[in-house]
């Protein structure tokens, strides 16, 4: 008799990251700093100068902020060696406006790092990499795998919703944390650890998004446990957020009439530490006024909101012209023909903007 054992066997599942990575070959996002699939199966590697900028531009931020500084940055300084040697203020004014400023300066100091201690070349351990200022375990995980092909589990916010739904995990993320990233551990493959990171971001924010995913186009669909139970869209749990206190604050704008803008750097550490700024009152509850110099102050009654990660900002302006000779008591007066308002952050941009519209007309 003939055993026909062999044809009842129902054929093995692939291995979930092989379809992942088949619809990555096919839906790759284009990035600047990406060698795509094709790319890579051509035998082109990616630069890990590359992928260590971008990573740390991408802490915090989205894709499309991240997009323009990439190309300013790599236009400006193309390698490393180039950005070790940048003055910091310049790199400090590149990075003016992407916020959470600390990673700048740790920026500069990891690439001085890298070429001093490294002979110019970025470690590939993850281990190597988190002594790194600025990298700490997700950043370092990242660059392994994707510029050294590491098998290195990248578990953002991202992935750890793609896991919270695959596998219809309904505790609260807080709580949730370090059994999704061991969900994703099992799902990290030998082969093609790097293009699997990146897929699962793509996954995440292109398909599996916060709101409304689209399981239709998953390529997942078929396997995951959050659609089959239609909780998807639900998945990950959060706890309901506390609410941002809110801070107030005043600064005071003044200008030289010989066109010159009193301007203070700010304390290396703590908020926008190490930028260019407005000096000021501290943020806090009820400001009492502290003006910095002398002059004819005018309030022109408007109020700058800005929103930090821990708290809402309302900051008063306060708004001088004044005589040429003016010497400066704190910071110093720059002309404004020595710095864009691009150098400065987004909130004391803000203000720059009101204050020249009052003084200058603009
Ligand atoms: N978010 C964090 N790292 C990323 C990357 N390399 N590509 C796209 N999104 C990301």
């Amino acid at each position: 008799m003939q055993d026909c054992a062999q044809d009842r066997e129902t054929v093995p599942e692939p291995a979930p990251g092989q379809g992942l990575l088949d619809w990555y070959d096919a839906n790759a996002r284009v990035l600047a700093w990406r060698v795509g699939p094709a790319e890579r199966r051509a035998g082109t590697v990616p630069d890990p100068y590359h992928v260590w900028l971008s990573e740390i531009m991408l802490q915090q931020t989205t894709v499309a902020a991240v997009e323009p500084y990439f190309a300013r940055f790599t236009r400006r300084w193309p390698t490393l060696e180039a950005l070790a040697e940048a003055p910091d203020d310049a790199v400090m004014a590149q990075w003016a406006g992407l916020g959470y400023y600390a990673r700048a300066r740790n920026l500069v100091k990891c690439a001085r790092i890298v070429r001093d201690d490294f002979g110019g070349r970025f470690p590939s351990s993850a281990q190597t990499l988190m002594k790194l200022p600025g990298i700490g375990p997700y950043t370092a995980a990242a660059i392994a795998a994707i510029a050294f092909d590491r098998p290195e589990t990248v578990v953002d916010g991202n992935v750890e919703r793609v896991m919270a739904r695959f596998f219809a995990v309904r505790a609260p993320l807080d709580k949730a944390k370090a059994r999704l990233r061991s969900l994703a551990r099992s799902l990290t493959p030998e082969s093609r650890p790097g293009d699997h990171a990146q897929a699962l971001m793509d996954l995440g924010a292109t398909i599996c998004t916060p709101r409304a995913p689209r399981c239709s186009a998953c390529p997942w669909k078929g396997r995951c446990k959050g659609r089959a139970l239609g909780i998807a869209g639900e998945l990950p749990r959060r706890r309901r957020k506390q609410r941002k206190p809110v801070r107030h604050g005043i600064a005071y704008l003044a200008r030289r009439d010989d066109g010159a803008w009193l301007l203070e750097r700010r304390p290396e550490n703590g908020l926008l530490g190490g930028m260019l700024g407005w000096p000021g009152t501290a943020w806090g509850a009820a400001p009492t006024e502290a003006p910095p110099l002398e002059a004819d102050w005018q309030d022109p009654g408007i109020e700058l909101r800005h929103t930090f990660t821990h708290f809402h900002l309302r900051l008063q302006l306060r708004i001088a012209g004044v005589a040429p000779g003016t010497l400066a008591p704190v910071g110093e007066f720059v002309d404004e023909s020595a710095f864009a308002r691009t150098d400065l952050p987004s909130v004391m941009r803000k203000a720059y903007d009101l204050a020249r519209a009052r003084l200058c007309g603009d």
